[in-house]
């Protein structure tokens, strides 16, 4: 009872995000709103005591499990000392520790680091950061961004704008700037005659795909500020997957054509592909680096860009010369979420993690092979601990399924009611459209994976059987 009186409460008063709030009504509701009592692990406890795998790391925060021991240990010495104080004309030491950590395991030479709350703003920091740079060096035309199709760099406006996916920006799309939108180097399988073509190397395509790339810094590089990517997996847009040669290749074209590279880790960083930082699989350095939520290994909002001691320098002067750059959120370095964050680092260097994740995410991929020959399962594709598996009309995902007929939803409902079963083990696969995926904490156990891939290919059998 006090579960239903919660959802009753939450429909009644609280917006839940990315969710038309209809379809959590009535008794036999789309999408179910579960409320919830606890976590711990890789396990979410609903209020009546029924226990679900958080398959998908509550978007993708959760690298460590929920309330991990040293994570919680060093939050609550934190919080006898220091809560919150700006971080304009103060400082305090997690903020100074956590910025000096992260230049140190970041890509290259990062050694600049500006905190911010969420991701989407770690975002707008880098695109005004960038431009800002561009007008202190005198070269304000330097007003334009290239992005990839099938991006998804947030939600707020600017971050919005250079999102390719149109779920999400065609309500605001007369607000937002516009971004020279370049075709996603997703190494699925494409039958409109522009994508891989059938036994073309991930690593061909993804140079093939560069050359629009090239063609568009080459036309107007000279009024764009900077490239924004997610290397290696476009997530939000469907675990759309690619060959790190991409970034190479375009490291090298932006340094060619004075334009900034901005590395969007928020999702892929800290070890989520197999690599620390999803740059590293290329070898490469961004100019500016995108960090937030495995973060603070999931417990607290904090973001981070990072950048280079030279853009650093182009905002350095003297007060009036107006170099400035202006930019804050109240919470800008908030000392508890910079301490979940220490925490969480203490974590990543306690083992080899990246091997483990490469283990691990190996073990996801082959817990649902049997899924390769499904007549409904277009691909299934793996990067370190993030699997995805597209359903579609038929396997070689020439006709997808109408979004309408939402299948990855079913799949959804179906882990969410195996909470109510026998096994009483239910799991969180909440999907993007019709591709179903796990990107679980990184210490899921082998029983736990056995569980959700049983899940999974029940829950897809029954969602594509009529
Ligand atoms: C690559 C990427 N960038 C930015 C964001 C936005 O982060 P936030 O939701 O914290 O604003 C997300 C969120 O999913 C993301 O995946």
């Amino acid at each position: 009872m006090a579960g239903d009186d919660l959802v009753a409460r939450s429909l009644a008063h609280v917006w839940h995000p990315c969710t038309q709030l209809k379809d959590h009504e009535g008794e036999d509701a789309a999408i179910p709103l579960i409320p919830v009592a606890r976590a711990e692990g890789v396990w979410i406890e609903d209020t009546d005591g029924r226990r679900y795998i958080d398959a998908v790391s509550s978007w993708w925060t959760n690298i460590f499990g929920h309330r991990h021991p040293h994570i919680v240990e060093r939050l609550k010495t934190q919080l006898d000392t220091l809560d919150h104080v700006m971080l304009a004309g103060f400082t305090h030491a997690p903020a100074v520790e956590l910025a000096e950590r992260l230049a140190r395991i970041t890509p290259g030479k990062l050694s600049r680091c500006m905190y911010a709350d969420n991701g989407s703003s770690a975002v707008e920091v880098a695109l005004k950061m960038s431009h800002h740079y561009w007008r202190n060096q005198g070269q304000p035309g330097k007003t334009r961004y290239i992005a990839l199709s099938g991006s998804y760099h947030g939600e707020t406006m600017g971050a919005l704008a250079v999102s390719g996916s149109g779920m999400y920006r065609d309500a605001y799309a007369p607000l937002l700037m516009k971004p020279l939108m370049v075709r996603s180097p997703d190494c699925a399988l494409m039958h409109d005659g522009h994508g891989r073509a059938l036994g073309e190397s991930w690593e061909d395509y993804s140079r093939r795909a560069f050359a629009q790339m090239e063609e568009m810094l080459a036309r107007h590089g000279h009024e764009t500020a900077a490239v924004i990517v997610e290397p290696l997996v476009q997530c939000a847009g469907g675990m759309r997957m690619y060959h790190p040669i991409y970034l190479k290749l375009l490291r090298e074209a932006c340094d060619r054509h004075g334009v900034h590279f901005i590395a969007d880790e928020i999702a892929v960083g800290f070890g989520r592909t197999g690599r620390l930082f999803a740059c590293e699989w290329a070898g490469v350095a961004p100019d500016m680096i995108c960090l937030s939520k495995g973060l603070t290994g999931g417990t607290l909002p904090l973001a981070a860009t990072l950048t280079t001691e030279a853009i650093y320098q182009a905002f350095h002067g003297d007060y009036r010369e107006g170099r400035a750059f202006l930019h804050s959120h109240s919470y800008t370095g908030n000392p508890l979420a910079c301490t979940a964050a220490l925490a969480t680092l203490d974590i990543l260097e306690q083992r080899d993690w990246m091997a483990h994740n490469r283990g691990v995410g190996h073990l996801m991929y082959t817990a649902v092979q049997e899924l390769m020959d499904h007549p409904h399962v277009a691909e299934v594709r793996q990067q370190g601990m993030i699997l995805a598996i597209d359903l579609a009309q038929d396997g070689r995902g020439l006709k997808p399924f109408a979004a309408e007929e939402r299948r990855g939803l079913h799949v959804y409902r179906h882990g969410l009611k195996a909470a109510r079963s026998q096994t009483g083990v239910g799991a969180i696969l909440r999907p993007l459209g019709n591709t179903v995926y796990f990107m679980p904490p990184y210490v899921i156990e082998p029983e736990e994976i056995g569980h959700l891939a049983r899940l999974a290919i029940a829950g897809i059998h029954s969602a594509t059987a009529d």
